[in-house]
């Protein structure tokens, strides 16, 4: 079996909706300090990025969980590796999301952090596989692109953790052969 990657999203057309997003966030919490929380390691290139074209004071935080292994099937199970490092009660908080697929991450996230009373929580997401929505309890605030039910890598999201850096957002291909 051989990867092919099938472009569907390039890097400035990213960039472009990335900024608008930021421009969205900073008018939604002008005179707040924001903490940004990512969700590692797929989210890690959308905050940076989106975190420098905020025109607000941030801060960042990190947590870490696992769900689906290496694979592309998701699995049943959400288990938190690493939490905050501070608390968020009081904060105006947004968790910055590569992907929701199912919902099911997000709702067990948004509850955990809900739990710790923040003065807010936006969801902001770079991509939304929404036709595969299966958990409907939280909607997200901030959403890059809508995309088809494809599995997709780059600019944050990998496949068996390689991809990550790519510039842009493309389909993974399985071909037969070499
Ligand atoms: P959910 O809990 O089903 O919404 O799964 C969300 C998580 O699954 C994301 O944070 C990703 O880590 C992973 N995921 C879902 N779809 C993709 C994809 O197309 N490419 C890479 N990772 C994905
Ligand atoms: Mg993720």
């Amino acid at each position: 079996m051989r990867e092919v990657i099938r472009p569907l999203i390039p890097a400035e057309e990213i960039a472009r909706r990335v900024e608008e997003i930021a421009g969205d966030i900073t008018r939604d919490h002008e005179g707040r300090i924001v903490t940004l929380i990512c969700v590692l390691k797929g989210g890690v290139i959308f905050m940076v990025d989106l975190s420098r074209k905020l025109n607000l004071p941030v801060e960042f935080d990190f947590m870490d969980i696992s769900s689906y292994g290496n694979g592309v099937v998701p699995g049943g199970v959400i288990k938190i590796d690493k939490d905050l490092e501070n608390p968020i009660t009081g904060k105006y908080v947004i968790l910055v999301e590569d992907i929701i697929d199912s919902g099911r991450t997000l709702s067990h996230l948004s509850k955990h952090l809900n739990a710790q009373k923040p003065a807010s929580l936006k969801i902001c997401t770079l991509l939304d596989k929404k036709s595969r929505r299966e958990v409907y309890d939280v909607i997200p605030d901030y959403i890059g692109f809508e995309i088809p039910d494809e599995f997709v890598v780059g600019y944050g999201l990998d496949y068996a953790q390689k991809y990550r850096n790519l510039a842009y957002i493309g389909i993974l291909e399985f071909i037969e052969g070499e």
